[in-house]
């Protein structure tokens, strides 16, 4: 199977683009990264990217008048590179409706919540302070509606009674480096086929009655 050629786009540390390079460096997922792009210059992102040999770019967004502009800069560079699956992983931009049709069901973003609860910022605070007992972490397509689009991939967390927004953060942010390999992988493995809302995989392993229960049944 040739590796599917795939764009990152960041903002900051970059811990889920390097669950992905290493999911691809173990031979976990048949995809390449063909490209980081980060909106930050002083990103730690791009000194994980160089540490791989892999090419980044930086483009500011503060360089262009508007938003469309910026997009279609970022765009271009995919399209330079042969990008055919983009990631927004810690990417702090909300992308416009040409870029979401420039690559139609072939963008994911990772969000820190169970969606459809606790969309936007601080979803790990939301869920915190609504007082949920579980929350998680969602890989979905990107619309164009934030945090909106057809989900692909969720994980399920325990919030605990002397939980934090830091220790529930880090808590989500483990799965999120299992989960968005995976996504990844399916879309290499062509398995996905989206329907509306609906996201279909082809051959989906089904868990045998297990729940996550928070509390825990006595
Ligand atoms: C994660 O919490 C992710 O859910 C959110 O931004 C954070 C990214 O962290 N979209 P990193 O840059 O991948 O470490």
């Amino acid at each position: 199977m040739n590796p599917l050629p795939i764009g990152v786009l960041v903002s900051g540390t970059g811990s889920n683009l390097q669950a992905i390079i290493d999911a691809i460096e173990d031979g976990r997922v048949p995809a390449e990264i063909r490209v980081v792009i980060s909106n930050r210059p002083g990103a730690g992102a791009l000194e994980r990217a160089a540490r791989h040999g892999i090419a980044s770019v930086v483009i500011e967004h503060g360089n262009f008048a508007t938003r469309a502009e910026f997009d279609e800069r970022v765009v271009e560079t995919l399209r330079e590179r042969g990008v055919e699956l983009v990631c927004l992983a810690g990417f702090d931009r909300l992308i416009s409706a040409t870029f979401v049709n420039a690559f139609p069901g072939r963008i994911l973003n990772v969000h820190p919540a169970l969606l459809p609860a606790f969309p936007g910022l601080h979803a790990q605070r939301q869920a915190l302070e609504y007082g949920v007992r579980i929350t998680g972490c969602t890989v979905h397509v990107v619309d164009e509606k934030m945090d909106h689009g057809p989900i692909v991939i969720q994980a399920a967390v325990p919030v605990y009674s002397h939980d934090t927004v830091e220790s529930v953060s880090q808590r989500i942010l483990a799965e999120e480096h299992r989960i968005y390999p995976e996504a990844v992988c399916l879309f290499a493995e062509g398995r996905i086929r989206i329907d509306g809302r609906r996201i279909m995989i082809v051959d989906e392993e089904e868990l045998a009655d297990r729940a996550l229960v928070n509390p825990a049944l006595g």
